[in-house]
């Protein structure tokens, strides 16, 4: 072939004179990537040919071809057997060219009233929603899981901290419980983004519309979107809603890793609060004694990628004047390895968060060590009339002797105790007790395991509404 030749290969080729290098041809071309992006590409161009017939733009014959030949184009998808071409630059390009080989001129005729433009746009839509509904089945299921560990240890006592120092008690069920909270927000998020998303470019064409007599409503309609974009020039250039899907998605991450943080502190020997099964874990090719918690390490770590895709795509639209620009182009690998990322990790944790074995006596004996219930001295001698910094301050004094002595707070006796205070008697051992001052925080979000399972039943019935 020479040039000339060569550059006519190409769909675009009517005005060039020379074909591109092959290294320009691997930097524009995006067909390595995008191939994933194939079944919603011909979701799109069917309800797309479909309303070009209706509307009498093509013929019933272009159409019953169009329709046997993306069959076929499927078909080769499936099987593996398509043969994609960098030189036909990208997903869509190379659909229609095989459409075309196999059906010949009414494959030409289904990019009429349509431009590559505002079928990405379609195509990238449909593919985030389908995602999302994915993401959001997937949460569900992990949510459950959570809920199920929750209620199995509803009444575990632990340490709450803040600042990693003890702080009172609560019990893990209620630990668990605050992240269902964060997931369920996550939840609400991605559902929320799902109803941007959903809105139809296509008609937009390039950028201005099209000379066409189309229907965009019937194409919306019939690929299940809520309604069409409606601006031309807006349809084909924004990538909002797989910013708000980075971002979703990032946030989404920041919980996982929060609790992987959590999870790999507790799996540490020097804590042993919990025990992750062995599946998730892997050993040390030099210490034969380790068992090291890969799985939340690297949740942790890939928290760090998805943030990372957020900044990418906002940096990469923040620039663009209107309409299409070849940047957009760069909007794939992000939001693909944020979606992939989402829902291996969604799969992975649904799985690892039913293998978690509580170590109870560890998680008591931790109690034990932080004067956790120097709080419920104060709030009794609070009740009992003393104004609550003076309360804060003769149980400061408390925690400190019982420092010296090397016990709890209800390893004093009455007499030492009541040396902070007179108002101290004898019913003081019941709130220094962990269960007494667990029981004690019996409101709505409070950790006595009768609120944590009441919550727990509120928590499934949310899952079961949304
Ligand atoms: N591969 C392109 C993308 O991902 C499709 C749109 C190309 N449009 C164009 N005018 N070059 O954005």
């Amino acid at each position: 072939m020479n040039a000339a030749e060569k550059t006519a290969s190409y769909t675009w080729a009517g005005r060039f004179s020379e074909p591109v290098s092959d290294l320009v041809k691997r930097y524009t071309a995006s067909v390595m990537f995008d191939q994933r992006l194939w079944a919603q590409d011909i979701r799109g161009s069917l309800a797309h040919a479909r309303m070009l017939a209706r509307q009498g733009i093509i013929s019933a014959a272009d159409l019953a071809d169009i329709e046997r030949g993306m069959d076929a184009v499927r078909q080769e998808i499936e099987a593996g057997q398509f043969v994609w071409s960098l030189d036909l630059e990208d997903v869509h390009l190379n659909i229609e060219k095989r459409l075309t080989a196999l059906v010949g001129d009414a494959g030409k005729r289904l990019h009429t009233g349509r431009s590559r433009n505002d079928q990405v746009a379609t195509d990238i839509r449909l593919y985030v929603r389908d995602s999302i509904d994915a993401i959001l089945d997937r949460l569900k299921t992990f949510q459950l899981a959570l809920v199920a560990l929750a209620e199995r240890e509803a009444a575990t006592p632990m340490p709450g901290f803040t600042h990693l120092q003890v702080a009172q008690p609560i019990t893990f069920g209620h630990h668990m419980l605050a992240y269902f909270e964060m997931f369920a927000r996550d939840r609400e998020r991605f559902a929320d983004c799902r109803k941007r998303a959903n809105r139809l470019p296509l008609g937009a064409a390039a950028l201005a519309g099209t000379t066409y007599p189309i229907d965009r409503e019937s194409v919306a309609a019939e690929l299940g979107f809520e309604g069409v974009c409606q601006n031309s020039l807006d349809a084909v250039s924004d990538r909002d809603f797989a910013i708000e899907f980075a971002a979703c998605a990032a946030l989404f991450m920041t919980h996982i890793s929060r609790l992987s943080e959590e999870l790999v502190l507790w799996m540490s020997p020097r804590v042993g609060f919990i025990q992750i099964a062995d599946r998730f874990c892997t050993g040390s090719s030099i210490m034969p004694q380790k068992k090291n918690p890969d799985v939340p390490e690297l949740a942790r770590g890939k928290t760090g990628r998805v943030n990372g895709h957020l900044i990418a795509l906002l940096t990469l639209m923040k620039s663009q004047p209107l309409a299409y620009n070849k940047d957009n182009q760069e909007d794939k690998e992000p939001l693909f390895d944020a979606i992939d990322t989402v829902l291996d990790t969604l799969a992975i944790f649904a799985d690892m968060m039913g293998g978690i074995t509580v170590k109870a006596e560890a998680l008591r004996a931790a109690l034990t060590q932080g004067f956790a219930t120097a709080t419920d001295l104060a709030d009794y001698l609070v009740k009992k009339g003393l104004p609550f910094r003076d309360a804060h301050e003769a149980v400061g004094h408390a925690v400190k002797a019982a420092e010296q002595k090397s016990v709890d707070l209800s390893g004093l006796t009455l007499s030492e105790l009541k040396a902070f205070s007179p108002l101290v008697a004898e019913d003081v051992f019941a709130v220094l007790t962990v269960e007494g001052s667990l029981a004690a925080r019996n409101h709505t979000g409070g950790t006595a395991p009768e609120q944590v399972r009441a919550a727990i039943v509120r928590a499934r019935e949310r899952l079961e509404t949304v």
